[in-house]
């Protein structure tokens, strides 16, 4: 058998690519058709199942300009709905989370109350119009996907696939790690003021590593020469024997995790390979609501959700094994890791929004470090072309 052509293995971009159109971050009409063409139509991630961890507790959130009624009924399943009362439309939880009182949801508005299934059971009316059937009238429902201890959701009326199906074909399958089982140990959200793509864009190169990461490119050296694996470099094939983290990956010599000082806590995930271990995180990207990241102590997930053209909505978790959190460890040295780097990423994208309303820059250009970016890139006028083509 012969060997693989070397240049074959290089992940760069080897063509010239333009980048998106520069309104595609910012125009009115653009945003509307991400959200008709994406965010209404793929699986949002919106919680963890732990965090409906008993019958009737429930969570509103909002996608685009759509507020999603996610619930565990009284059987123990979880639902979504349509945050809306289908007699005159009021708005039916008024909190964005809680515990229901009853096994009712009922309308503030003139009480007509539904199961915690979607039907509609009690119209308090002294009658009833002609022909009125309150089967027909139930909660308007919303797609649920329950991937392993994370709660997706889906607004198109009849939801292709799955979680599970939607997770990027480059994503690690994480399968090692007991993803269901883990606990929040911190949360941190932010709004960051810069159209959605524009994280996503960020977060799938890392030319932007050097300058923006100074301890991040310290940690995994590979960053610091602007590369995220060593087939990103046109010259891989000079440095393929050499095994020393800039060129291989990983974290730095003596690091295992990542933390301030490199230092994993205590209790490591058991079933990691050797690889898994080495590689010092482990991604998997779910578009368009989420990545997550394993290292060999926790795991780190965060998702996103679209505010505005211009605001997108990030919260980010922690999450631990139930027994790390029991012994009540310093989350901080992990913590502020991360923080950090979600800041300097959330900075440098809203220095990125700021210019791209120059009205000659009509659309930019990539480099071939940017070939995961094109990916998307490409994903993204897919989705926009699939839309168009379906008649919407
Ligand atoms: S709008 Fe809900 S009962 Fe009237
Ligand atoms: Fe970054």
């Amino acid at each position: 058998m012969s060997e693989p052509r070397r240049d074959a293995l290089y992940n760069g971009l080897t063509s010239f690519q333009p980048t998106l159109p520069s309104s595609a971050y910012w125009n009115a009409e653009e945003y509307q058709r991400d959200l008709d063409a994406i965010w209404y139509r793929g699986w949002v991630m919106v919680c963890r199942a732990a965090d409906l961890a008993q019958p009737l507790d429930y969570r509103v959130v909002t996608v685009g300009t759509q507020e999603v009624l996610v619930l565990r009924d009284d059987r123990g399943d979880i639902r979504a709905f349509h945050n809306t009362c289908r007699h005159r439309g009021s708005q039916l939880c008024r909190e964005s989370e809680g515990r229901l009182k009853a096994r009712l949801l009922t309308c503030p508005y003139h009480a007509w109350s539904y199961s915690l299934r979607g039907d509609l059971v009690r119209v308090p009316s002294k009658s009833l119009p002609p022909g009125f059937d309150r089967a027909d009238y139930p909660l308007y429902s919303v797609g649920v996907s329950v991937w392993r201890g994370f709660v997706f959701v889906n607004l198109a009326p009849s939801p292709q696939g799955s979680a599970a199906s939607a997770f990027d074909e480059a994503s690690a399958d994480l399968g090692n790690w007991p993803l269901e089982d883990l606990a929040t140990g911190h949360v941190y959200s932010k709004v960051m003021n810069c159209n959605w793509k524009i994280f996503w864009e960020n977060f799938n190169e890392c030319l932007h590593c050097p300058g923006v990461h100074k301890h991040l490119s310290e940690l995994v050296p590979i960053y610091g020469r602007g590369l995220m694996a060593r087939h990103d470099d046109p010259d891989w094939a000079l440095h393929a024997d050499n095994d020393e983290p800039r060129f291989s990956g990983g974290l730095r010599t003596g690091a295992q995790t990542w933390s301030r000082d490199g230092q994993p806590l205590a209790i490591r995930f058991p079933g990691l390979t050797d690889a898994e271990q080495a590689a010092g995180q482990t991604y998997a990207m779910n578009l368009p609501s989420m990545f997550i990241v394993g290292h060999v102590d926790y795991v780190r997930t965060v998702r996103l959700l679209p505010l505005g053209p211009e605001r997108t909505q990030l919260v980010a978790e922690w999450l631990f094994p139930a027994e790390t959190l029991a012994g009540r460890p310093d989350l901080d040295n992990i913590v502020s890791f991360g923080k950090a780097v979600l800041d300097e990423d959330a900075a440098i994208c809203e220095i990125n929004q700021k210019g791209l309303r120059a009205r000659p820059h009509l659309a930019g250009v990539l480099m071939p470090e940017e070939y995961d970016l094109h990916r998307f890139h490409r994903w993204v006028r897919a989705a926009h072309a699939g839309y168009i083509e379906r008649g919407r």
